[in-house]
Parts: structure tokens; C-alpha cells; sequence
């Protein structure tokens, strides 16, 4: 495949990573749907557990190969199949965090009898032990009144005082609420803050981070935003055309690198509503796109992306 960096492919991940080069990816960022029946457009999330489990090894079997020897592959899941799944990677790669996303803001309603869930997983893993990783970019400044309770002579130039401190594996980030600036429509949005924070931290700039299940294109603005090529798959028509969509908005351009807090990606992409999706799903039926998933994909290409 030549050409491959920069192209979201509205296609099955399946079928669509075997063209994908092997050793060419510096991270891996997957949000796969969590087998808890979402309605996605399709039937992606509604499958029984065995059935479900078998689909993610196979999956995970041909993403991994894509990886660099110096890549990693960062997870989001919730508890009902991280274990499962973590024993999975864990045979074929190294953990190295699971980081809890405090969701902040509970999903309403809820069980009566258990607990209300507040969070997601996700897992950190890494092909070999010289994976690149950039803590530095990630550092969370100190505040002002930190630094001022530190001001004692021994502390001043401090190294990791100016730098900021380590995220942690535990991170609080709300959730994308229907009113949420950045919110598209997309039922399992993740925040740009998340996956920028990883991106940076896991894939060198200029480097590029694959993500197999885009939905409404998180992983591609995050790479797009933080000077890294991006390559990924969505099932849904109607996904791509936010994804593109999200990818030309001014605010999903080049940010200044290092330590920048993540600007909210704002009113445009909350703009594109049910009738944008319907139509780009119009555009994509049988009719206009060919049957062949392949095809599909290049059709899809051709129509919308090329940021190359
Ligand atoms: C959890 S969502 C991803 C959300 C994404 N991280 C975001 O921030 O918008 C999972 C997505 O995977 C897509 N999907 C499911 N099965 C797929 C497959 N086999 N190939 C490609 N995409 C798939 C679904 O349509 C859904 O949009």
C-alpha cells in the first residue's frame, strides 16, 4: 500500500489492516466497541461474550504485527472484559499501566443494586522494553501556589518543579455530555485531552498512530492536532463524514507542542447533527459506493480525504 498515512477508510478494520504495512506504526490507540450492546449504526456491539472475545483476538492478532518494534497500544475498555482481554495482550505484550478515565460525570439511571460505574480502563501495553516514551510532554504544570510553597532555596530551579508533575494512571476528565463543546454525534466520543495526553506521550512527532475503530475520529484529530500522521477504519458512512468533517475544522489544526493545555475544539463540531449523518449514510448506500469493501474504502478516500 503506498500512500497509507492520513486516510481514514469507512471499511471493516478486518479486512482493512492487512494493507497496512507491518513495522510502520508507532502507537496504536483502539477503542473497540465494549460488547455492552451500543447502537453504532450496526451490529458491531451486540455480540454474545464468546463471540465477542474471539472478534477481539483477531483483531488484536492483526493490528499487532502493524507495530513497530518501539510501539505501544493503548486500550480503553470498562471492567466487563478488561480482565479478559488484558490476559490476551498481557500473553503477546508487556503491561505497563492501567489507567482508570474518572469519567467525572456518572451515566444516568444505573443499577439499584451495585454500584454505579464512573469509569473506563485502559490498558498501556508495549511490544518490547526500548518502547519510546515522552514523559516530559505530558507533565502536568505545577500551579502558582505550588510553586510558591516550594520557593525555599533548595527547591529553586528545580528540574521537577519547572517540568510539572507525572499525569499518574488515575485521570479525571468529564465526559462528553450532549452540551459539551467539543461533543459530535457519536454515543461513545472520547475527550481530546485523553487521547492527545497519550499521543504525545506514546508516538514521536511526525510518527504516526494507527486506531482501527476511528468512530467520530478522536484518535485523527488528536494526531492532527499534535503534529503526528494518523491511520484508521470506521464501519459507519455516517461517522467518516464527521471524522472528515472534524479533520478540516480550524480548530483540529497543528497546536503548539509541549506542554499546552488542550484548547476545547468548539462549536463546529457540535453543528453536525443527525442530518448531515443521514445524508453522508445517502451518499455511501449501495448505489453510490461499490459493494466491495475495498472499493468502498477508495470511493471513501477519494470523496473525502486526503490530507497527505
Ligand atoms: C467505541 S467507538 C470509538 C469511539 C472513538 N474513540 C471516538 O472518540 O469517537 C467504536 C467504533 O468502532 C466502530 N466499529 C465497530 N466494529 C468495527 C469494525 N469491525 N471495523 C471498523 N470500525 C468498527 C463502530 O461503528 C464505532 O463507531
Amino acid at each position: 500500500m503506498t500512500g497509507w498515512r492520513n486516510l481514514i477508510h469507512c471499511e471493516d478494520a478486518l479486512a482493512g489492516l492487512a494493507r497496512i504495512p507491518d513495522d510502520s506504526i508507532d502507537l496504536i490507540v483502539a477503542d473497540p466497541p465494549y460488547g455492552l450492546g451500543k447502537d453504532y449504526g450496526n451490529d458491531s456491539d451486540k455480540m454474545e461474550a464468546d463471540a465477542y472475545l474471539r472478534w477481539t483476538e483477531q483483531w488484536i492478532d492483526a493490528a499487532l504485527p502493524k507495530l513497530k518494534a518501539s510501539g505501544s497500544l493503548y486500550i480503553f475498555l470498562t471492567w466487563r472484559y478488561s480482565p479478559e482481554i488484558f490476559v490476551m495482550l498481557k500473553q503477546r505484550m508487556t503491561m505497563l499501566n492501567e489507567i482508570i478515565w474518572d469519567r467525572r460525570v456518572p451515566s444516568m439511571g444505573g443499577s439499584i443494586r451495585s454500584f454505579s460505574s464512573v469509569h473506563d480502563t485502559i490498558g498501556f501495553f508495549a511490544r518490547q522494553k526500548g518502547y519510546y516514551f515522552d514523559l516530559d510532554a505530558v507533565r502536568i504544570p505545577y500551579d502558582a501556589e505550588t510553586k510558591k510553597a516550594r520557593s525555599r532555596s533548595i527547591f529553586v530551579g528545580a528540574k521537577w518543579l519547572e517540568l510539572g508533575y507525572n499525569p499518574k494512571d488515575v485521570w479525571s476528565v468529564s465526559r462528553l455530555h450532549r452540551e459539551h463543546p467539543e461533543r459530535a454525534e457519536h454515543p461513545t466520543q472520547k475527550p481530546l485531552e485523553i487521547v492527545e495526553r497519550i499521543v504525545r506521550a506514546s508516538c514521536p512527532p511526525g510518527g504516526v498512530v494507527l486506531d482501527p475503530f476511528m468512530g467520530s475520529g478522536t484518535t485523527a484529530v488528536a494526531a492532527q492536532r499534535c503534529g503526528r500522521d494518523f491511520v484508521g477504519f470506521e464501519l459507519n458512512p455516517a461517522y467518516c463524514a464527521i471524522i472528515d468533517a472534524r479533520l478540516t475544522a480550524p480548530e483540529a489544526q497543528l497546536t503548539a507542542q509541549g506542554n499546552q493545555p488542550t484548547e476545547p475544539v468548539r462549536a463546529k463540531l457540535t453543528s453536525i447533527k443527525k442530518g448531515s449523518r443521514k445524508k453522508a449514510a445517502a451518499d455511501l448506500t449501495p448505489a453510490n459506493s461499490a459493494a466491495d469493501p475495498a472499493q468502498q474504502a477508495l470511493a471513501f478516500d477519494n470523496l473525502v480525504f486526503d490530507n497527505t
